[in-house]
């Protein structure tokens, strides 16, 4: 079955449709290049599964209100800054199918609008009084920079363990994802069961959604933004430290030499993309992926049925078989 996000949506569309012109309201300025930056990104938006999973969590534990609009404008403005940023970092020049905020206009332009919008994000909290909601999601930022700094430091090094991978991607990515479950929730509800299994579920769904993207970095697909950058970048994902872990020496010292001191060399990824191919890694990060999954499912399921649970599990398979 090939999920549509539609479908997905259809609970709260008149949600989402508010959303998007509130989004856009707040990339607005008065500085005339900075604009232009905003009007370029907000014409590429991407899959928007933040703001989804706000408010579906809103609904899950009872109806959405103006407290969790404020909190998907949040999360998705914090979202698209991080993104310019880690597109510097990366050193990466393609976004959502288009040319990256660093490829047209450069390193220097990047790192201001990201923090423009991270700025924006902060701002629209701090102006409608959103104390609680600027808390969760804050810490939610201080670990994503937190995450994207020690796989630097990683990097240098290659013989990273599972438990650091697991520890990258639940700092970068998945504290982002529990914040918006998080959020959405303590928008609707004051329980604080609920709201902290909302947490918990966003996070192991957070960490499915890194483990799909690391696993997109092999594809032999169009996937919107540069394959096998991982590798040219040193980041020892989980498919890959499996491929390492189970070859005999010879072999993982040459991958190791090549990603330490050939990774520019397009050929030579193209060598570590095929090792990891053939090396089982691929079946193995997608088991891993569905174990969050199914305990991501196993929390929903504490939650009582209704169309916004249901929406929830379906976005956790589209999380997990996307293929951008
Ligand atoms: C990309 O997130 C960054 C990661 C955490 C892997 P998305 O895949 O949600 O990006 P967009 O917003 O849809 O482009
Ligand atoms: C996730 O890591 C980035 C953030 C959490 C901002 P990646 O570097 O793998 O994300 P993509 O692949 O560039 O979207
Ligand atoms: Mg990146
Ligand atoms: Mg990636």
């Amino acid at each position: 079955m090939v999920l549509s996000l539609n479908s997905i949506k259809a609970p709260i569309e008149i949600e989402l449709k508010t959303f998007q012109s509130r989004f856009r309201e707040a990339m607005q300025s008065h500085v005339p290049l900075m604009d232009k930056v905003m009007q370029y990104i907000v014409r590429r938006k991407g899959k928007q599964v933040r703001p989804m999973f706000v408010f579906l969590s809103a609904k899950l534990c009872d109806d959405t209100n103006d407290s969790t609009y404020h909190a998907a404008s949040l999360v998705e403005l914090l979202h698209t800054a991080t993104l310019v940023h880690d597109d510097v970092v990366d050193d990466s020049l393609e976004r959502r199918g288009f040319f990256s905020i660093n490829a047209l206009w450069k390193n220097k332009i990047a790192v201001l609008v990201g923090d423009y919008l991270l700025s924006q994000g902060l701002l629209l909290a701090l102006d409608n009084d959103e104390f609680q909601l600027l808390k969760i999601v804050s810490r939610a930022v201080k670990e994503m920079s937190e995450g994207e700094l020690l796989q630097i430091e990683k990097a240098r090094r290659l013989d990273i363990k599972e438990d650091i991978y697991y520890d990258i991607i639940r700092k970068k990515t998945a504290s982002l994802i529990a914040a918006a479950c998080c959020a959405g929730a303590a928008s609707a509800t004051k329980d604080p069961h609920k709201i902290d299994a909302m947490r918990e579920f966003g996070e192991k769904i957070g960490i499915a959604f890194q483990i799909r993207d690391d696993l997109l970095d092999f594809s032999e697909e169009e996937i919107g933004k540069p394959k096998g950058i991982d590798v040219k970048e040193k980041k020892m994902t989980l498919p890959l430290i499996y491929a390492l872990n189970h070859t005999d020496r010879k072999q993982r010292n040459y991958i190791i030499n090549i990603i330490k001191n050939k990774s520019t060399e397009p050929d030579k990824v193209v060598e570590v993309l095929n090792f990891v191919r053939n090396s089982g890694g691929i079946p193995y990060a997608q088991e891993a992926m569905y174990r969050y999954r199914t305990e991501a499912f196993e929390i929903l399921h504490t939650f009582p049925d209704c169309p916004a649970r249901d929406s929830l599990e379906q976005l956790v398979t589209f999380v997990t078989e996307r293929r951008k």
